[in-house]
């Protein structure tokens, strides 16, 4: 069964659809927005061996001819040289202004195609079909898009919304278990920041979900996009309620940072790291009862996904480093720290009133129980 949740943005609405199989859909999905059949998709190696021939058959049968440019995998694709190499690829194939692009792939195909097509003859169309579950929840919707600079990651970037979504829940399934959980984080996230019985119904059926239970994945995966959609369309370009997004994200950054955007730890797993002490904040600053930290991390650690500075291999920085990092945030706004703090589960805020003692002696703390 595939859903379906709009994002109304005016004459930017697009809808996004999940459900099993919408790959091999893709032709029937994508036909209605074309002028001419033919598309251009870009993808990674990894994500092609796994289902750019699917795609492809499927946009053959409904008569569409597609191209396809396939990058290195990685967080380094998110760059200049991949961003000119991919422009100039799908000028060649004379991609036009009513034209549409497929990005096919994680965060970082849909981060840096989106971009792409902004850009490309003053902005045409794009199809986001995310295959990671970050992708799914989080990146694929909402129109950021761009590429990371030598001075911090998303630096150079638009605002650029698809013309639809597609998450086909089946592509979960050839994700590695450390991938499936670091996009596990941003689902927990919107449950945390927003849903408190979406966070008990993931107490309940998180385990499920790990072990590949489709509907249950589904059921998550709709869940995030329908609480982003809502954010969203709120706020589309950050003003204010979007933050909220960033719940985790702050300390995230500068573990992200401290860790050199290696293998050591993944976003979605500092987004993990970032909730749990995003909580503690919260709780040492009286705005939610001790049990609340308890309760986020135990289920963090009850998934095994990182919860702790301890779960970081290598070393970390002291606490005033790691405070100086969150300082280079791009959300920093007139030199001051933002973070989102919570009364409770699903009672997320947006402060910069929060006193740097109180986040050193979190840091200080979480680096002392290493
Ligand atoms: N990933 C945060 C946002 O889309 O605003």
């Amino acid at each position: 069964m595939t859903e379906t949740v709009h994002v109304p943005l005016g004459d930017r609405a697009y809808d996004v659809r999940i459900g099993s199989g919408l790959i091999a859909r893709a032709g029937a999905e994508i036909a209605p927005l074309l002028h001419r059949p033919e598309v251009a998709i870009v993808t990674d190696e990894t994500v092609a061996a796994a289902h750019l021939a699917t795609l492809q058959d499927a946009l053959r049968a409904e008569g569409i001819a597609s191209s396809a440019l396939t990058l290195p995998p990685g967080e380094a694709t998110k760059s200049w040289p991949h961003l000119i190499r991919t422009v100039e690829w799908l000028l060649d194939q004379k991609v036009e202004r009513r034209g549409v692009v497929i990005a096919l792939g994680g965060g970082v195909v849909g981060d840096l195609v989106g971009f792409a097509a902004a850009i490309l003859r003053r902005g045409v169309r794009f199809v986001q079909i995310p295959t990671s579950l970050l992708a799914q929840v989080d990146s694929s919707v909402g129109g950021k898009t761009g590429i990371n600079a030598p001075q911090g990651k998303n630096l150079i970037g638009a605002f650029h919304q698809p013309s639809l979504v597609l998450a086909d829940i089946d592509a979960l399934a050839t994700l590695t278990a450390r991938d499936f959980l670091a996009g596990y984080g941003e689902v927990v996230k919107y449950g945390l920041l927003g849903d408190a019985a979406f966070f008990e119904w993931l107490e309940e059926n998180g385990p499920a979900l790990a072990e590949g239970d489709v509907a249950s994945r589904a059921y998550a995966v709709r869940r995030s996009v329908e609480m982003k959609a809502d954010i969203v369309v709120r706020d589309e370009t950050e003003q204010g309620d979007r933050a909220l997004l960033n719940l985790g994200h702050t300390f995230c950054h500068a573990l992200e940072a401290a860790t050199g955007y290696s293998d050591r730890l993944l976003h979605g797993e500092g987004v993990s790291i970032g909730c749990a002490l995003a909580f503690e904040l919260s709780s040492r600053l009286g705005l939610c009862s001790q049990e609340v930290p308890s309760r986020v991390r135990a289920h963090l650690s009850a998934m095994k996904m990182k919860t702790d500075l301890s779960d970081i291999p290598g070393d970390l920085p002291g606490a005033e480093a790691l405070l100086d990092l969150m300082g280079q945030d791009k959300k920093v706004i007139d030199g001051q720290l933002r973070f989102i703090l919570a009364r409770g589960i699903g009672a997320a805020f947006v402060t910069s009133d929060v006193p740097r003692d109180a986040v050193l002696s979190v840091l200080d703390d979480a680096l002392r129980a290493r």
